[in-house]
């Protein structure tokens, strides 16, 4: 699965801590607390899977190094910001580099990997507190839908091949973190859930783009956005009470929290990152750029008009935190 954000148009990157990270500040730092207790004399490192450009991260980062830095100022700190290799890491890295210099700290250390979050992508045992912020609703292969572009359930064809690779990116997204986790180490994923009506007006506004003879039953087929965001708390749960001992994790929280995103904002504009890659990469299989640009610009225009009431998007998050046994 390649997905991308838009990079000529930065005001539509993600800067959502407060709504995301925020909330799990208590339910984090008190463990981290705890296992920074019986982890004096080595390197810590922390890791934020799928950063996109970091804004997310930063603010809880800074938080985080501040509770290191309360039990040791001996200690290094290793970050590592982790995304796919479409990722602008152009930006990531000029965002970390301006960090790394407000927070003037001599032993912090920072990396940026590229990476599958469906697949290990650090060392084993290397990992003392992990995140995931809004990523693995992404699922790890394309999804095959005639007439929708967009998974809603009741709605959409395939629901039991949906559910069936949901399922199974989640169980591979915990194998490879209980790979890199080390014993005792705390990670924690939020999970965009819900939706329903947003969903569905996205894939019928490509639907009428069919109608209206636009585009082809072929660029229907063609594109499709491989996103779920309709997994239950008891899909999440069900890998770590059927496989605990394989997985060697442990289940320490899970909650759903309603949360209202982009407030008085454009949610047109907020949407289109997530969206647009999809779009491009499915109509490109038949029609040359400018067709498509053409096609997106229609399509985004006629979503304008279908959101111009909105005041925000509803959605759900739920926080799963782990801990490595
Ligand atoms: C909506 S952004 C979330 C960014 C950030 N974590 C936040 O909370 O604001 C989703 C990010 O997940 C990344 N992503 C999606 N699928 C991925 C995969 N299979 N492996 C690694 N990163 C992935 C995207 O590249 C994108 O940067």
């Amino acid at each position: 699965m390649e997905y991308k954000i838009k990079l000529d148009e930065p005001n539509l990157s993600m800067n959502n801590y407060h709504l995301i990270l925020e909330p799990c500040v208590e339910l984090v730092c008190k463990p981290f607390d705890e296992y920074l207790e019986t982890h004096t004399n080595c390197p810590i490192n922390l890791v934020d899977f799928g950063t996109c450009e970091r804004q997310t991260f930063l603010p809880f980062l800074e938080l985080l190094i501040g509770h290191i830095r309360r039990s040791s100022t001996s200690q290094e700190i290793v970050v590592t910001f982790h995304d796919q290799y479409t990722n602008d890491f152009n930006a990531l890295a000029r965002n970390i580099t301006a960090f790394q210099k407000a927070m003037n700290d001599p032993l912090l250390r920072m990396y940026i990997i590229p990476g599958n979050v469906y697949r290990q992508c650090l060392p084993n045992s290397s990992i003392d507190l992990g995140i995931c912020s809004f990523v693995i609703q992404w699922l790890s292969e394309p999804i095959k839908l005639d007439k929708h572009i967009l998974y809603v359930p009741g709605e959409t064809e395939n629901e039991a091949e949906i559910k069936r690779i949901s399922a199974q990116d989640w169980m591979d997204f915990l194998m490879k973190r209980s790979m890199e986790m080390k014993k005792g180490s705390l990670f924690l994923v939020n999970i965009m859930c819900g939706s329903s009506e947003v969903w569905t007006i996205l894939s019928n506004e490509f639907y009428q783009l069919y109608e209206r003879d636009i585009i082809s039953k072929e660029d229907l087929r063609n594109t499709t956005i491989p996103v779920n965001t309709f997994r239950t708390e008891a899909e999440f749960i069900a890998p770590f009470k059927d496989s605990t001992q394989e997985l060697g994790l442990q289940l320490l929280h899970i909650s759903r929290r309603p949360t209202k995103l982009y407030e008085n904002k454009d949610i047109v504009s907020g949407l289109k990152p997530c969206v647009f890659y999809s779009l491009m990469s499915g109509l490109s299989k038949t029609r040359g750029a400018q067709e498509v640009q053409e096609i997106c610009d229609l399509y985004f225009q006629n979503l304008k008009h279908r959101f111009s009431s909105w005041k925000c998007f509803d959605v759900f998050i739920c926080d799963v935190l782990f801990q490595k046994l």
